[in-house]
């Protein structure tokens, strides 16, 4: 039987010159990003520090926070305990130190470093004993992780002279380890929270007087990130102090609620501990479950933990299944239902903007540039980034073919509180990229912050972005997360000692709130000890059976992903993988680079689908009225004319392949808790028919696959306009009773495996039953037909 491959079929590649790109003309910035700018940028970035910090000092300290526009001190609500917007984050611990500890050494403004020490020090005692309800979450990555981090630098790393950071050493051989003492006692005061008869934490806690005072309805929805996250802070301070119980109980609900995922492998955000109940059954990877995923890669590298990295990977798998949507010109995870990955919400929020950094941090580079330049986008439109935007309109699809689409349709949450995330994901990709455009989004933002984001004490937000109203506050991230990443973001000189050779080795990570945590050996008093010891069987067990409320044996740490059944196709010659497997066993390399070494010069006018997100997004990302309408003066990211000019070697490369006018849905096959076991390989070897990068499936059940149709006239995602010609020519005859339509449909995505160009699927001959016959069959040269629409790139394999 003769099969004819598709890189045959020539595809016309008719190629339009982007206009906008010429448009762009009167620019206000001079970036050159020569050694001496970068410097006077990070020189900014600190002016900024200092002023935030400097009116902090004035105005806020020793309380939580300053009011950045009535410059007062601010902390926690005492008439209203129920008051949790604001409380959370509050403990009239002097907040906004504590988060900051190694910003001030980061910065090196060693005089404040030395004078909140002292303070400290002398007022450690019951500066925690404070009557005011916490969240836990909060408290444990703002400011046990803050004591942490500064007591791991001034303890591990000026030990030996350090270029640059002369004036930290009487600082450090000043410092007795208090820090470590201060957070042993906030622990002590956090950990009962965890100590309840479903090992599922209560999300708050009151300083002072523990669990007692707490109101019911400050107690009943925990989140996963919440209940999670607090794994990574713990451990280490278990391992600091040498007293388990902080891994100990926490490892207990990370496991319990590992343990308790969906059959999708996805868990669900919402729980309540004190039924022991899942509340909701929605994923994603934003607010309420974004740091369960980031602290399982962490950990993984802190603690060497391979259960740990089994989680991410396995947990990643399931999102690039189920959620993601794209993968062309752009990237986007909203949230889906975890029983059946249908999707929940048409938006996406703005702390998932920390998602691309991960994706770096864990070698999915080509993922990460294509989520980050989402809220690129999103940051061009608003200035910021809505804590909801709407991406898609749903509803009512005829009503809003005539719709006129404004900037408020899409913001679903109008406030922007300074929130790091997006500035965080920029950085990595700068380190791992070296991409100018980077440092061009990095100078965009900081000429925002010292302009639109000032203000007489600090720095604020917005409350409402739609109108553009200022927020009376500065949240202690907007110190600690978002002006430390932009200041790291422009030390390519790598002067700060996070960038130096001596952190190499220390597998060493920015916590969830950027502050950097590493665990030497020496360092450890748990080195040797099994207290926490997971058996051949799956069984905890611990040393001290006192502390357990509840029977060690309802808990277990399945971290086992059922295999996929390998078929054999009597083939000895093709040699498969695992596509997942791949893809977390090397670190990409930035896939549009000519040259990886060479600075200076941006990629990004090499990916023809750069704008394709503009396209796609188009109806949400309308500027509000305030702002300017057009990018005319140089106010956006994206390779403005400067830009252009200065980092693209005057390449006139640039291309924009026309926008795919082709429908895209999804098909699916069998039960859907099928798809973690059916297999999916990629061929490795050439064999006569499949060659290197195919894909293959030993059947249709259990697979989860997106296809775009492709009609007569279309242009589809590779930029060709579809002719009856091409369609006529995949339809070959047969002798089903199956009718050919005018169309033909294209894989692109296979149970999360994406197919980009000419690449196969292969899969076993089947025989349709009678009730599939009118449905579904295979064609004289071996194609799929699904209801009279051929399958342009599955063939079956007849060996
Ligand atoms: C850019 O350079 C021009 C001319 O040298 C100058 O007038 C302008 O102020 C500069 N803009 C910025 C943002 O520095
Ligand atoms: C920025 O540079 C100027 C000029 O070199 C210097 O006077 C100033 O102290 C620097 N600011 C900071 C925060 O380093
Ligand atoms: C909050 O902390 C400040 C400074 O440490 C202290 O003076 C004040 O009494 C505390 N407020 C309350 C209500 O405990
Ligand atoms: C291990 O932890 C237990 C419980 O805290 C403690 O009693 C024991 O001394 C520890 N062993 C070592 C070697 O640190
Ligand atoms: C460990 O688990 C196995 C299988 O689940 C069970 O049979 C055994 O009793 C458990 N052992 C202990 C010490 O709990
Ligand atoms: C772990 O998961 C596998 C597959 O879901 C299951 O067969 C096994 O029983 C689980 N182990 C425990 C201890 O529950
Ligand atoms: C398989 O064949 C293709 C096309 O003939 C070739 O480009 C590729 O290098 C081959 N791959 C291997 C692994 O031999």
């Amino acid at each position: 039987m003769l099969l004819k491959r598709l890189s045959s079929v020539i595809f016309i590649h008719l190629i339009l010159l982007c206009t906008f790109i010429n448009a762009l003309d009167s620019l206000s910035f001079n970036s050159s990003f020569t050694k001496e700018h970068l410097r006077s940028l990070s020189n900014e970035t600190k002016s900024l520090f200092i002023h935030g910090w400097d009116s902090y000092m004035k105005y806020g300290f020793p309380f939580d926070e300053v009011r950045p526009i009535t410059c007062e001190a601010y902390g926690p609500d005492y008439k209203n305990v129920e008051n949790s917007v604001r409380n959370d984050a509050m403990g009239n611990i002097s907040s906004t130190v504590l988060d900051n500890l190694d910003t001030l050494i980061i910065m090196k403004e060693y005089d404040q470093l030395e004078y909140v020490l002292s303070y400290l020090k002398e007022n450690q005692v019951g500066l925690f004993d404070q009557n005011t309800i916490v969240q836990v979450f909060e408290t444990t990555i703002r400011h046990l992780g803050g004591l942490l981090s500064a007591h791991i630098i001034l303890t591990d790393l000026f030990k030996n002279k350090v270029k640059g950071y002369e004036g930290i050493r009487k600082i450090v051989e000043n410092y007795d380890g208090f820090l470590l003492d201060m957070a042993y006692d906030l622990g002590l005061k956090l950990i009962p929270s965890y100590k309840t008869s479903t090992n599922i934490p209560v999300p708050r806690i009151n300083l002072l007087k523990g669990l007692k005072s707490v109101p019911p309805s400050l107690q009943r929805d925990a989140c996963t990130s919440g209940a999670t996250t607090p794994i990574l802070e713990f451990t280490l301070l278990s391992k600091l102090t040498g007293d388990y119980q902080f891994q100990y109980y926490t490892s207990l609900t990370w496991w319990k609620l590992w343990s308790s995922k969906s059959e999708l492998n996805l868990l669900p955000m919402t729980i309540d501990p004190i039924s022991n109940q899942w509340k909701d059954s929605i994923t994603g990877i934003g607010a309420s479950i974004d740091s369960f995923y980031e602290y399982a890669a962490k950990s993984s590298i802190l603690f060497n933990d391979d259960s740990m990295w089994n989680v991410y990977t396995t947990s990643y798998k399931a999102l690039l299944t189920h959620s993601a949507q794209g993968g062309l010109g752009s990237l986007i995870f909203p949230n889906i239902n975890i029983n059946d990955g249908v999707v929940f919400s048409d938006w996406i929020d703005s702390l998932s903007a920390f998602w691309s950094g991960l994706q770096v941090l864990t070698g999915q580079l080509t993922d990460a540039i294509r989520t980050h330049v989402v809220y690129m986008k999103i940051w061009n439109t608003f200035e910021s980034i809505p804590e909801r935007w709407i991406f898609q309109h749903f509803d009512n699809k005829k009503k809003l073919k005539k719709k006129v689409f404004k900037a408020d349709d899409s913001i679903n949450l109008e406030w922007y509180p300074l929130r790091p995330e997006f500035i965080e994901s920029t950085y990595y990709l700068y380190r791992a990229t070296k991409d100018p455009m980077y440092l061009n989004i990095g100078e965009r933002i900081l000429h925002l912050l010292k302009t639109k984001y000032s203000a007489p004490c600090g720095l604020c937000g917005l409350q409402n972005i739609k109108n553009g109203i200022r927020q009376n506050r500065m949240e202690t991230f907007v110190l600690g997360e978002t002006l430390k990443y932009l200041y790291l973001l422009f030390d390519e000189e790598n002067e700060v000692f996070l960038h130096q050779d001596f952190m190499k080795g220390k597998n060493w990570i920015f916590s969830t709130e950027a502050h950097p945590l590493w665990l030497d050996k020496n360092m450890d008093k748990l080195k040797d000890n099994k207290t926490i010891f997971i058996d051949s069987h799956d069984n905890v067990t611990i040393s001290n059976k006192e502390l357990i409320s509840k029977p060690i044996s309802s808990f277990y740490r399945n971290v086992s992903i059922v295999q996929p059944f390998y078929v054999d196709i009597n083939n000895e010659n093709v040699y498969k993988i695992d596509p997942f497997a791949e893809r977390f066993n090397y670190c990409q390399l930035n896939p549009w680079q000519k040259s990886p070494n060479s600075f200076l010069e941006s990629s990004y006018y090499r990916w023809n689908a750069f704008f394709s997100s503009d396209y796609s997004f188009k109806n949400s990302l309308i500027k509000p009225r305030y702002l300017p309408q057009t990018s005319l003066d140089g106010s956006t990211m994206e390779l403005n004319r400067n830009f252009y000019d200065k980092f693209t070697m005057f390449d006139t490369d640039l291309i924009c392949p026309r926008v795919a006018t082709t429908l895209f849905y999804e098909v699916f096959w069998g039960d859907i808790k099928l798809i973690n076991e059916v297999e999916v390989s990629e061929i490795v070897s050439n064999d006569t028919l499949m060659l290197s990068n195919d894909l293959w499936v030993p059947n249709l059940y259990g697979l989860r696959i997106v296809v775009e149709e492709l009609v007569i006239d279309k242009v589809d995602s590779f930029n060709t306009v579809i002719t009856e010609e091409y369609i006529n020519s995949l339809q070959h005859q047969q002798e089903s009773e199956i009718k050919f339509e005018k169309a033909v449909l294209r894989i692109k995505k296979i149970n999360g495996v994406n197919l980009y160009s000419n690449q196969i699927v292969w899969t076993l001959p089947f025989e349709a039953n009678n009730e599939e016959k009118s449905a579904i069959g295979i064609t004289d040269d071996g194609r799929l037909i699904i209801q009279g629409k051929v399958v342009e790139n599955l063939l079956v394999y007849y060996s």
